[in-house]
């Protein structure tokens, strides 16, 4: 086994890690009496576990990469490594941004709790939008990493 193989498999650990934790949320996690405090536990939980499985990814691809060369690489590396930097600054935008706000919010107390109540929904909502933009990068990330070999 080479050291490839091994960066690879990592590689592949942390894809499914992030995307399957945003199909998680998208998809499974759709129960109506959820509370804003439960929307941000189970959030709290799924952004710890994302961070760790984007350094993954990010270590292990530019690794990839950088073994065999930007000159040497397949098109459809290129294409995943920007599609995947895209997500990710995307990602990061919904944490600096509409994560940060609902913090926020649900620390507030006292007379502004149902103001508060009210934009934690409204952030809740920004998170979901975002989670959307980046699963739909995710799918064109993964057809250019496998499809566009062929290019
Ligand atoms: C952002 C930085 C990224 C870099 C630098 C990168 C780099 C690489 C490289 C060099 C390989 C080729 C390994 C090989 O074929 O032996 C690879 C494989 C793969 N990557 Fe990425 N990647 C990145 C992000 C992503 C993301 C975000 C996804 C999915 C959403 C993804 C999905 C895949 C898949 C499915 C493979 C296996 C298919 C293949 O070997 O061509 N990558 N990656």
């Amino acid at each position: 086994m080479r050291f490839h193989h091994l960066a690879l498999f990592l590689h592949l650990t942390g894809v499914v890690l992030w995307v399957g934790g945003m199909v998680f949320i998208r998809v499974c996690l759709v129960s109506p009496t959820l509370t804003a405090a439960q929307w941000a536990e189970a959030l709290a939980h799924f952004f710890s576990l994302s961070w760790v499985a984007i350094a993954l990814i990010v270590i292990t691809g530019g690794f990839m990469l950088i073994a065999v060369g930007y000159a040497r690489a397949p098109l459809g590396w290129l294409l995943m490594t920007f599609l995947g930097t895209i997500m990710i600054v995307v990602f990061a935008s919904l944490w600096f941004g509409p994560w940060m706000a609902l913090r926020e919010a649900l620390a507030k107390g006292g007379l502004a709790q149902a103001q508060a109540q009210a934009q934690a929904r409204a952030a809740i909502q920004r998170i979901n939008k975002h989670l959307d933009i980046v699963l739909v990068l995710a799918i064109l990330t993964a057809v250019a990493a496998t499809l566009g070999l062929a290019l």
